[in-house]
């Protein structure tokens, strides 16, 4: 028997792989992959096989990661409950697809997961491993075993020689990657308390941010983000760069109250820095390229798009559908979207396309080639006449 655990190096996944060798007697192996988490790698894989584990694979998959996870979000313009830009969401399709892939190359018949049983996160996994190889068994340590919370991990880890870390004495629930940093758990569980200042990682409070705002040009190609101040740059240089300033400038951070998947409410922190830049200037393009219809159609499909996601439902026919709409609609946005970083808000000060259906002599009020005054007449006729009906038979008395 083998099994391909989805490992952190953290606490919960390190007694999870003591634990499955334990209680399966069975190989494990361990499967990190790196999304810009910004952990060391080499000392996760050491974790890793002095607690056991018989193999252990590390993939960086930042790049896959925005250009087949993030970016396609950004593109579908998905935000969920109004503010969260989904960064852990779609980040646990992308492992636990790897993970499966792994499985297979391993000739592996299960895959596991630390995800408590609470949570959004264990149907994400789930879900995915369920599209992609179903014949696999899924373990999830914590809806199975006795270890009740952090109290018993710890005793669990002591007892069987499993080092931590003090140093990282969480007290939050975090997730982090290029897309995001999430905090749940400690006291922001009270949704009327502030959260500690110290909390926050990527993001400097706007208080503290500089009294000098800061100018930035944003480029896209059929909606992908390409360049900084008209400097091309890759996928993962881009969004770092866009993390450093925009969380020099208090960029991104959101409080929410949100609907989990499993039932309940939870309140979680986010700080997305660089994806609220990025999701700012990509709607001001739109804005700027695509005609009314489309446009408002397009915001239906992105509430769709965010739920799925959330969801997890990321493997799906739908999905798939979702993001053939959203590529016809991306052709025109090109261009370049001017933003000011300033205390915490990032404000929109000028776009410009080759596709623009803004024409300002056309937006001009006074006379052009193309607008008659007398159409309008005729138009607001047409498109007021049941207004109009249905006054005059009020006025007549012969309405119900
Ligand atoms: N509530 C967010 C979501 O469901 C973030 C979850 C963070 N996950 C974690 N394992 N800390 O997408
Ligand atoms: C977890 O329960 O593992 C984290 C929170 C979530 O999945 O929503």
């Amino acid at each position: 028997k083998k099994v391909v655990l989805a490992y952190s190096g953290g606490l919960d996944t390190s007694v999870i792989l003591k634990w499955i060798k334990q209680t399966y007697g069975c190989e494990v192996i361990a499967f990190t992959a790196d999304i810009g988490q910004g952990d060391d790698f080499a000392a996760i894989e050491a974790k890793a096989l002095a607690t056991g584990a018989s193999k252990v694979y590390v993939k960086d998959l930042k790049e896959e990661f925005l250009t087949k996870y993030a970016f396609p979000t950004l593109r579908a313009g998905a935000v969920y409950e109004r503010k969260y830009l989904l960064g852990t969401s779609f980040a646990r399709p992308l492992i636990a697809a790897h993970q499966v892939e792994v499985a297979k190359l391993e000739g592996a018949d299960a895959v596991a997961h630390g995800c408590t049983g609470k949570g959004n996160d264990q149907v994400r996994f789930e879900l995915t491993y369920k599209a992609l190889a179903p014949e696999l068994k899924v373990i999830a340590p914590w809806r199975q075993w006795d270890l009740g919370g952090r109290e018993d991990l710890l005793e669990y880890a002591n007892a069987h020689g499993i080092p931590v870390s003090q140093s990282k004495q969480n007290i939050y629930s975090r997730d982090q990657n290029l897309w995001h940093l999430s905090h749940e758990g400690g006291e922001l569980e009270d949704p009327w308390q502030e959260p500690n200042e110290a909390m926050f990682q990527l993001t400097v409070s706007p208080e503290a941010a500089p009294d000098t705002p800061q100018e930035l040009v944003i480029g896209f190609e059929e909606g992908y983000p390409v360049s900084i101040d008209g400097q091309a740059m890759g996928p993962v240089t881009l969004v770092t760069t866009l993390n450093e300033i925009g969380g020099q400038h208090g960029i991104g951070r959101i409080d929410l109250v949100e609907n989990r998947l499993v039932g309940m409410k939870s309140r979680g922190v986010y700080e997305q820095p660089g994806a609220t830049i990025l999701a700012t200037a990509h709607k001001e393009l739109e804005s700027l390229v695509l005609d009314r219809e489309t446009l408002h159609y397009k915001d239906l499909v992105a509430q769709k798009y965010a739920e799925l996601v959330y969801y997890g439902l990321w493997f799906t026919p739908l999905r798939e559908a979702l993001d053939a709409f959203v590529d016809v609609t991306q052709k025109p946005v090109t261009g370049e979207v001017r933003l000011k970083l300033y205390k915490g808000n990032c404000i929109v000060t000028g776009r410009k396309s080759p596709y623009s259906l803004y024409h300002e002599a056309f937006a001009t009020f006074s006379s052009d080639p193309i607008y008659d005054h007398a159409d309008a007449q005729g138009f607001i006729n047409l498109f007021g006449l049941p207004l109009k009906v249905a006054a005059l038979l009020k006025q007549q008395g012969t309405t119900a």
